[in-house]
């Protein structure tokens, strides 16, 4: 099988394995575990901020971002795909309990006519008051060019509203974009990042953002459960691969741009890549038995929507396993 389904499925490397069964350890609620110090001090130095935590999931840190940014009552916006309000079990209203607001659009991104349409009126005692937008980068393998997130940043500071970002995968974007992931995290007031993503690391993910906003979410942590003991043994694996698998990411891009291009070539399928991601168009309402059908010939992948696969590149994925993946769908498209 050839796991395409997502970049999360990776197994740590022979190196990682030996920085993690090395690593230095202590109880991290106690605050003493100098590998995750180690870690959270890397990470919010790379990202520009003055504190990271060290969490279990890219879920949890995204969730304790919007809890610890909002009042209850209090509005979010957020892109209706976004992963903190569809695919985190409505989580912000029953944690933060806000009121998420959702709007559309192509790239991930709101568009300027839309917000001042939504601060319109704000303070009349009828509405909920807006206190935080949240953006992804990337969004679906797409890359939020810095820029559009610093007009949305300009725009919610003008308003008194905080900007989260969820950088599950901001490391593809700074890759992509040859800028380091501090300009991506720099619009926003917290930042969510993934080890366990393209960085192939086993557990783990960063909230980083202000030294007060993070003290808040390490008590969060807390009441969610999430403090964690000799935690070091996994920080060790996310350490290792923020320091060996960053720039690596862009062989994954280079892959995925080559799978599209001979998926494109296979009718009646089309195909465009995104970063670590290959989105394939099937014929409409199909993508459900494409999916069965790869599965059929070997190759794992998720379908997105009625006619929607996405395929993701990642570690663990070889120049040979492209070919192979590619003759495989040609096999499938070709027996529908
Ligand atoms: C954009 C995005 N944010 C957050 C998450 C949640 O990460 P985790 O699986 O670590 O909870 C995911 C998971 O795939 C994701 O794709």
């Amino acid at each position: 099988m050839i796991d395409l389904r997502s970049d999360t499925v990776t197994r740590p490397t022979a190196g990682m394995r030996r920085a993690m069964a090395d690593a230095e350890v202590g109880d991290d609620v106690f605050g003493e575990d100098p590998t995750v110090r180690e870690l959270e001090e890397e990470t919010a130095a790379l990202l520009g901020k003055e504190a990271a935590l060290y969490v279990p999931s890219g879920h949890m840190s995204n969730q304790i971002a919007v809890y610890v940014a909002t009042r209850s009552g209090e509005e979010v916006w957020a892109h209706r795909r976004s992963h903190v309000v569809a695919n985190e079990q409505g989580g912000t209203s029953v944690l933060a309990r806000v009121l998420p607001r959702t709007f559309d659009s192509a790239t991930g991104v709101p568009d300027a006519d839309l917000l001042e349409e939504w601060a319109r009126g704000t303070d009349d005692v009828h509405r909920a008051r807006p206190s935080l937008v949240c953006l992804e980068n990337t969004f679906t393998g797409r890359v939020v060019p810095p820029e559009e997130q610093d007009r949305v940043a300009a725009f919610a500071r003008g308003r008194g509203m905080g900007l989260h970002l969820d950088g599950a995968r901001l490391w593809n974007a700074a890759v992509a974009l040859g800028e380091a992931p501090a300009r991506i995290a720099e619009a926003a007031d917290t930042v969510s990042v993934c080890f366990s993503k393209g960085l192939g690391a086993p557990v783990g993910s960063a909230l980083a953002g202000p030294a007060e906003a993070i003290d808040a979410a390490r008590r969060a942590r807390k009441l969610l459960g999430g403090g964690m003991r000799q935690a070091g043994i996994i920080a060790a694996g996310a350490l290792y691969a923020l320091r060996n698998h960053v720039d690596r990411l862009a062989e994954d891009h280079e892959r995925a741009r080559r799978l599209a291009e001979r998926i494109a070539q296979t009718p009646p399928l089309a195909a465009e890549a995104h970063t670590n991601m290959v989105l394939v168009t099937t014929p409409a309402g199909r993508a459900r038995d494409y999916a069965d059908l790869l599965a059929r010939e070997g190759v794992g992948c998720v379908p997105l929507g009625e006619d929607l696969l996405r395929l993701v590149v990642h570690l663990d994925v070889s120049d040979a396993d492209i070919g192979t993946a590619a003759d495989r769908i040609a096999k499938a498209a070709a027996a529908a």
